[in-house]
């Protein structure tokens, strides 16, 4: 697929899939794929570690100086993962531990300063597929493709239940559904990017259809697009 290369947008709730479509979306099309919660995980986890107190702008903007967020390719798994600071941390930030933390730290407008033009530098060259929550409205407004995401919070929090205990970690289904109802809260309403479906997405409900037909559908929308550009 060597024609033009263009940029889509991922955005939606917590847990309905997107980074997993993104994924796939990317491989078909022979895209980069970049996920920008993960820098959110991985910025959260290096607060934690730093025992950053949030509240205080100094600590923030030190904290932020010694962040180094990078994605490798992993052969053996076949997956990208999330380096922090040349660690491993792919594992880590997926837990239950970052989860509850991660909004407050995605809401402090430093950080989403700092994590906003890094994602524009990965993006510069296009050919990438980022999911996020202000992707198409913030990080790429003029993204060649937009899609949002949706699903009911019971499919969402069983599906997220499965990924964790796949990890091995056992998650109450109720403080799942706690954790994403919550983060959805604090993602829709904060002042600095908050998720919002901007009115050129296309809006995809994945509570009821297969994951093949949403990707499908992503991708044949982004060969008709590549195709005129
Ligand atoms: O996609 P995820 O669930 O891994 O994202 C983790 C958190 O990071 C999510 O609750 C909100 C935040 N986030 C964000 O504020 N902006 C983004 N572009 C991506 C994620």
């Amino acid at each position: 697929f060597s024609m033009g290369k263009i940029v889509i947008a991922i955005d939606g709730y917590s847990g309905c899939g997107k980074s997993s479509t993104a994924k796939a979306v990317a491989k078909e099309l022979g895209y980069t794929y970049i996920d920008t919660g993960a820098m959110y995980r991985a910025a959260t986890l290096h607060f934690l570690n730093n025992f950053v107190t949030l509240s205080n702008p100094h600590e923030v903007e030190k904290a932020l100086k010694s962040l180094d967020i990078s994605f490798h390719f992993n052969p053996e798994t076949e997956k990208q993962e999330t380096f922090l600071n040349g660690l491993n941390v792919e594992n880590e930030i997926r837990k239950m531990k970052i989860s509850s933390k991660v909004s407050e730290v995605a809401a402090i407008k430093e950080v989403r300063k700092e994590l906003v033009a890094q994602q524009k530098g990965f993006g510069k060259k296009k050919g990438v597929v980022m999911d996020g929550r202000d992707v198409g409205s913030v990080v790429f407004p003029d993204a060649e493709l937009k899609v949002f995401m949706t699903a009911n919070l019971h499919t969402r929090a069983e599906r997220r239940q499965q990924e964790l205990l796949e990890k091995g970690e056992m998650v109450d289904l109720e403080e799942i559904k706690n954790n994403l109802g919550e983060r959805d809260r604090i993602d829709s309403s904060r002042e600095v990017g908050p998720l919002i479906k901007v009115s050129d997405a296309i809006e995809i409900d994945t509570s009821y259809i297969d994951f093949e037909d949403q990707v499908a559908q992503i991708v044949d929308q982004a060969k008709k697009i590549i195709e005129k550009e």
